[in-house]
């Protein structure tokens, strides 16, 4: 039977990537409201400790990860603190990523292996890393933070390497999703579309913000807090029949 409990995630502890500012300290904070305990990893010099503290004002355990996605011994470590401090690991949220942009033609490899790292073996790495403690401790759930970019070419703006490796999320976690269904873990793909985070301010393009809002059909961008719900319900019993999935948080930009 459904109930509102189906959608909390009491007693569980969650690690999110990306925690030290935009969706993933929004989404870490709304893990903690519904009910987890929550790692929060990100490179240093972010405001991690910010988003730790918002978790401990709500009386839940929080624990601050300096870490970087492209290097498997540090999200190692990351994931052996999160599980003795907060208890063993049964979600997460991979949600850090980078962005910039250049024309294919000018793109220096420099450029585009950097972006990889981070936006696909980045994930790679965070998956390997949390699956390796959920199959020990008997299953989990984990949510990859996609894009539209993944599906269709944002227009104006120059940037095959991000789009190349938002189309790699949704490949490898249904990948991953079928190899680990018959132990326990759920994997999917939660797509955002245009979000006011520094990242999305940080686009060079010539459109003017009017031109993307006429992209979208609900013609206006979403807030970080707009991603919480979303990633809750992939994560919770709520959501317990879907695995391989793309969940799309668009304003509708996809079905135009
Ligand atoms: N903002 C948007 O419009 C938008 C749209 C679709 C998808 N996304 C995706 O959402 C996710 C979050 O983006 P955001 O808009 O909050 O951007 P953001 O720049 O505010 O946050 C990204 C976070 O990832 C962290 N990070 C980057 N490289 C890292 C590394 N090597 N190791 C650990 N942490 C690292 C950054 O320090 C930062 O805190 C990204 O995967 C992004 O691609 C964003």
């Amino acid at each position: 039977m459904l109930t509102s409990a189906s959608f909390r995630l009491d007693g569980s502890t969650a690690l999110v990537t990306g925690a030290g500012g935009g969706i993933g300290a929004e989404i870490a904070v709304g893990l903690a409201e519904a009910g987890a305990d929550v790692g929060c990893l990100d490179r240093p010099s972010t405001h991690l400790d910010d988003t730790a503290a918002r978790i401990h004002a709500m009386g839940r355990g929080a624990v601050a990860l300096s870490a970087d996605v492209t290097s498997p011994d540090s999200l190692a470590a990351a994931v052996a603190t999160v599980e003795s401090e907060l208890g063993l690991l049964s979600s997460a949220v991979n949600c850090a990523g980078i962005h910039s942009n250049a024309p294919a033609e000018e793109m220096e490899l420099g450029t585009w292996q950097a972006l990889i790292d981070v936006n696909l073996t980045g994930v790679f790495l965070s998956c390997q890393a949390e699956g390796r403690a959920m199959l020990r401790n008997g299953g989990g759930r984990i949510v990859n933070v996609g894009s539209i970019s993944g599906t269709l070419v944002n227009r104006g703006i120059n940037q095959i390497h991000y789009n190349a490796s938002k189309a790699g999320i949704l490949q490898l976690s249904r990948s991953l999703a079928i190899e680990w269904v018959d132990r326990g873990i759920r994997v999917n793909v939660l797509s955002p579309g245009y979000v006011r985070t520094g990242m999305a301010r940080g686009v060079q393009t010539a459109r003017t913000l009017d031109d993307f809002l006429d992209d979208i059909p609900m013609r206006r961008m979403a807030t970080p807090s707009e991603l919480v719900g979303p990633a809750v319900f992939l994560l919770s019993d709520a959501a317990s029949y879907c695995t391989g999935s793309e969940l799309l948080v668009d304003g509708g930009i996809t079905r135009w």
